[in-house]
């Protein structure tokens, strides 16, 4: 049986992925800055480690074969964590991003992109057998960017709504790590995994208004306001890079793959049905 350790376990897909690997009986290990803090099942065996501490991992990769890695810390990190981690697994699940997907929304140059680049390179280079899954928009990033206005009242004003994603839920994600963590026959595979429909922005917030039972004042902001102002829960740069990618790919439909379908045997999770889980979290 695989010994798999879970990089990003308190995150949104790495928490999935913990979830839906207990189940399995799997035998799982989660690294954690801060294990008081991090609130994971009580069977799940916690230690403490940091991506920008290397000789931390040693502990956390003892008698690991297999690493799902999710990557949010700083790019100087990134060799030094990878070294280690090569040092004692055979296997990488790389949550990366569908970089070399032609479409618009993923070819904008960015810092984000180039620090994906980056980490695949090293991990090719390092001798792991590598699997990078490459998911669209997180349907999960709706809770960020649009359940404070939600909560707040009846209008919603947002930039660039005409621009169309597939989002995705991140327990499909979870999915498909599953699979690759626990499965023979993944190894350099490149997984792009989108939700099953293309959905303007403005679709997306009246498909969460749809799901509350309440009908949301959808209002164009422009860039340069979303961009003097900020927008929720991200950095200025992060809301840069958004920005470029929506303003990109207006016109054509988000790219949408049936990779979730094709490798857990059930389809990817509609947005409609995202919304009417989180429904609470965006009722007031
Ligand atoms: N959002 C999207 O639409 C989207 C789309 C495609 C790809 N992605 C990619 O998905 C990734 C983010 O996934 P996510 O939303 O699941 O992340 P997340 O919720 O932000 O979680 C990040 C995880 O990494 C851990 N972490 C951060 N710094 C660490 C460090 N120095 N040492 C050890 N652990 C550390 C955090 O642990 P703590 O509890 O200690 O903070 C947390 O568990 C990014 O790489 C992003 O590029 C996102």
């Amino acid at each position: 049986m695989r010994r798999i350790l879970i990089i990003g376990a308190t995150g949104n897909v790495g928490s999935a992925v913990l979830s839906q690997l207990t189940v399995t009986g799997a035998q799982v290990r989660a690294l954690a800055r801060n294990p008081d803090a991090a609130r994971l099942p009580p069977q799940v065996e916690v230690v403490r480690g940091d991506l920008t501490v290397p000789e931390s991992l040693d502990t956390c990769l003892d008698g690991i074969d297999t690493v799902f890695l999710v990557w949010t810390a700083p790019p100087a990190a990134v060799a030094p964590a990878l070294e280690r981690i090569a040092k004692h697994a055979r296997r990488i699940v790389f949550l990366s991003a569908p970089l070399k997907t032609p479409h618009p929304l993923f070819q904008q140059p960015n810092p984000s992109r180039k620090l994906g680049e980056q980490i695949e390179r090293l991990i090719v280079a390092s001798g792991l057998q590598w699997t990078f899954l490459r998911p669209g928009m997180f349907a999960g990033n709706a809770l960020g960017w649009w359940a404070p206005q939600i909560r707040a009242g009846d209008v919603v004003r947002w930039p660039h709504l005409a621009a169309p994603t597939a989002p995705i839920d991140e327990r499909d994600i979870a999915a498909v790590a599953v699979r690759t963590l626990c499965e023979d026959g993944h190894a350099g595979a490149e997984y792009v995994l989108t939700g099953p429909q293309s959905l303007s922005q403005f679709e997306q917030v009246s498909t969460i208004g749809r799901a509350i039972g309440r009908t949301l004042l959808i209002e164009e902001m422009p860039p340069d306001e979303a961009q003097r102002e900020g927008l929720p829960t991200m950095p200025a740069s992060v809301v840069n890079i958004l920005l470029d990618a929506w303003a990109a790919a207006i016109g054509q439909p988000a790219f949408v793959t049936s990779t979730v379908a094709e490798i857990t045997g059930a389809p990817a999770r509609t947005f409609l049905d995202w919304a009417a889980d989180h429904a609470a979290e965006f009722r007031a």
